[in-house]
């Protein structure tokens, strides 16, 4: 099981500044779900929030809509092909849990789960934009709990190397980047 610990919410956005491709956790009423999300970001740094594309066709869509809430799991490339496929089903069809062998761990503020063997995860609490959600499939909410393996990231920073586990950007056709090594800059 993973270990992880809490990163400060005025933090949190580093958790996602770098873009990696995420997987979306969301439960209501009974249901809980996975998708993959290569669309989001951080949007503020106090109290944080976030951006995150959800599709109006998705099982996601109706869960996070019910909740309004979700989590945000940064996989490892480790789980790039469980990135694939979690994002290549519906939930309506088949339980990815089971499916896949996904273990899960409790959150701490919502009650959809977060996804063991991730780099790091954040609790999301949606701020109502009606507009947006129904225009753009674009979901805002307001980070309410972030944690880290301690191993990639601590004290308020990625490690170098993320510790020997990458985090990953979707391309398209099931190719990524991984991130690769730090490049640093005298400010
Ligand atoms: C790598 C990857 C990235 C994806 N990014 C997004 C995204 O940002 N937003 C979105 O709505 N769907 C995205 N998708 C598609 C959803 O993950 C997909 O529709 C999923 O099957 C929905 O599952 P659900 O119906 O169980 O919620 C992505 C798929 C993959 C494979």
């Amino acid at each position: 099981m993973s270990t992880l610990i809490p990163v400060e919410l005025p933090k949190a956005y580093r958790l996602l500044n770098h873009g990696p491709t995420v997987m979306v956790s969301s439960a209501h009423d009974g249901a809980v779900n996975l998708m993959s999300a290569a669309w989001s970001m951080p949007l503020d740094f106090e109290p944080p929030k976030v951006a995150v594309v959800i599709d109006r066709n998705t099982l996601t869509r109706g869960l996070v809509e019910g909740s309004g809430e979700f989590v945000l799991n940064v996989p490892s490339s480790e789980q790039a092909a469980l990135t694939v496929a979690v994002g290549s089903a519906s939930g309506r069809d088949v339980d990815k849990f089971a499916e896949h062998g996904i273990r899960t761990l409790p959150a701490r503020v919502v009650k959809a789960p977060l996804v063991d063997g991730c780099l790091a995860w954040l609790e999301c609490r949606v701020i109502p934009e009606p507009h947006i959600e129904a225009t753009y499939d674009l979901f805002l909410a307001e980070v309410v709990a972030a944690w880290a393996d301690p191993a990639v990231f601590a004290d308020g920073h990625w490690k170098d190397n993320q510790g020997g586990r990458r985090s990953i950007h979707y391309i398209a056709g099931g190719q990524f980047f991984e991130t690769g090594p730090a490049v640093e800059v005298e400010k």
